[in-house]
């Protein structure tokens, strides 16, 4: 992987740019983080960055059976629970699993998810999937969250009425010492454990991510061998050898002398569309806060927005070539891609559609990412390029492990609590209260209001 800053610079795009000044100053800021974190990291307090060094054998073996077992994985859990798994799946599956037969889908099982409780979609899924061939696998840290624990009584309740094995066709991934376990034990559900001190969002690499991952056939070591790789590069202390330190600086400076509030990310593939959702959920969360560490209010942290190269050239590009000058974009670069398709020059007579012929598909998206860095560039838009070699197991680990060290150092910028999402939990403190769990009363009181001043439309 590379990580291209230059077009951030003031020598590129002018004084919309980052000074290297700046970043210059920031060096010795950079070093402090560094010797904190890994002082933290000795200390067990940063155990995301520990998941790619653990043993593995016995989730893969336990995938490969299942697998072998059941025409439908179902994952239920939402935010970090979900995310990365289907980030993992629409990555490096068929972009069209689910619709390939079983054997070109490597024997394995269609994927569904539910990581919402709109009821229209669990009613459908049940339109779509014979329970008794479900492998359900409930991710859930907490055991609490309502959506994933509102899917989880529902499937539940359908298993036990559709077969008497209900219990075999459920795996429970959840905190070691968490309430699920406590349930599993007594129901005799198989339990996977995430470790204490892993975040919901931090814990791809745990069974969170890795189970549904080897069960889908996707190669779980070498996702952890591109995620060694990438921490034994981002150890490295000096700002200027390591990409992670580097894009954090430049975000954070771009936030803090430019005030821009948005942070665009945008691949060119679309097979890493929910790679930035993963993405986007790992950075909102962890850095948008509204106090520092010292508990004054600050209300900071950029807006991470997706885009995808070529798609969003036709939507979004417009506002970031002309508007606001509020947005830093950083592309995501396939040097190759998959699969190889040649351009013919089949309409002769029509310039329009035969200069294609004697290229590829490849070139044209490529040429089309070149050519928005020269068009933003040229508007004087600060942008930055990761390059990856090409959508494989070792570089999507790899670039996963990336993004959790640049938020973790943003968070050190920014001097906020990375880990902690104080806002999420109170959206889910007033659901329970609404919903009449108990122990949470005095909350429902306190939100109780009136809609107030509305419009019919009649
Ligand atoms: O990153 C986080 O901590 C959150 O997004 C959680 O993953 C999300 O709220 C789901 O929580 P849980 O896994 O406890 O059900």
């Amino acid at each position: 992987m590379k990580l291209y800053y230059g077009n951030m610079l003031e020598s590129r795009v002018g004084g919309s740019g980052i000074a290297i000044e700046a970043i210059a100053a920031l060096e010795e800021r950079i070093r402090d983080i560094d010797a904190k974190l890994k002082s933290a990291r000795a200390r067990g307090e940063l155990q995301f960055m520990d998941l790619p060094y653990q043993p593995v054998d016995d989730i893969v073996s336990i995938a490969n059976e299942e697998a072998a077992e059941c025409e439908n994985f179902l994952l239920i859990g939402i935010g970090g629970s979900s995310c990365g798994s289907i980030a993992l799946h629409t990555a490096l599956s068929h972009p069209y699993y689910n619709l390939l037969p079983r054997d070109k889908r490597g024997g394995r099982p269609r994927f569904f998810v539910l990581d919402n409780c709109d009821p229209d979609e669990i009613a459908a899924l049940m339109d779509t999937v014979e329970l008794d061939d479900t492998l359900i696998n409930v991710v859930s840290k907490s055991g609490a969250t309502p959506e994933p624990m509102a899917n989880f009584v529902k499937c539940y309740e359908l298993m036990k009425s559709s077969t008497s094995s209900y219990a075999e066709h459920f795996i429970i991934t959840t905190d070691e010492d968490g309430v699920l376990m406590r349930l599993a034990e007594e129901e005799g559900f198989r339990c996977l454990g995430i470790p204490r001190g892993v975040g919901g969002r931090f814990s791809v690499f745990s069974p969170a991510g890795l189970f549904p991952a080897a069960v889908l056939g996707i190669d779980i070591k070498e996702l952890l061998n591109g995620a060694r790789h990438m921490d034994e590069i981002c150890r490295k202390p000096d700002i200027w050898d390591n990409p992670a330190y580097m894009f954090a600086t430049l975000e954070y400076l771009a936030m803090k002398e430019k005030g821009y509030n948005i942070s665009v990310l945008m691949p060119y593939s679309r097979r890493l569309r929910h790679l930035v959702n993963w993405y986007i959920q790992l950075w909102a969360e962890s850095l948008g806060k509204e106090k520092t560490r010292d508990n004054k209010t600050v209300n900071t942290g950029s807006t991470p927005l997706k885009s995808i190269g070529t798609t969003d050239q036709h939507s979004l590009l417009q506002l970031f070539n002309e508007g606001p000058f509020d947005k830093t974009i950083t592309f995501i670069r396939v040097m190759n891609y998959a699969s190889k398709v040649e351009l013919p020059a089949v309409f002769h007579g029509y310039d329009e559609l035969n200069y294609f012929g004697g290229h590829t598909m490849e070139e044209l998206i490529k040429t089309e990412l070149f050519a928005t860095q020269l068009a933003l560039t040229h508007h004087r838009r600060p942008n930055k390029t990761i390059e990856i070699p090409e959508i494989n197991a070792f570089s999507i680990g790899g670039l996963m492990y990336f993004f959790e060290v640049v938020v973790t150092v943003m968070g050190e910028l920014l001097n906020v609590n990375a880990f902690d999402q104080p806002g999420v939990e109170d959206g889910k403190r007033l659901t329970y209260a609404l919903m009449g769990r108990s122990g949470y009363e005095r909350d429902n009181e306190e939100f109780m209001w009136d809609e107030g001043n509305f419009i019919a439309c009649q």
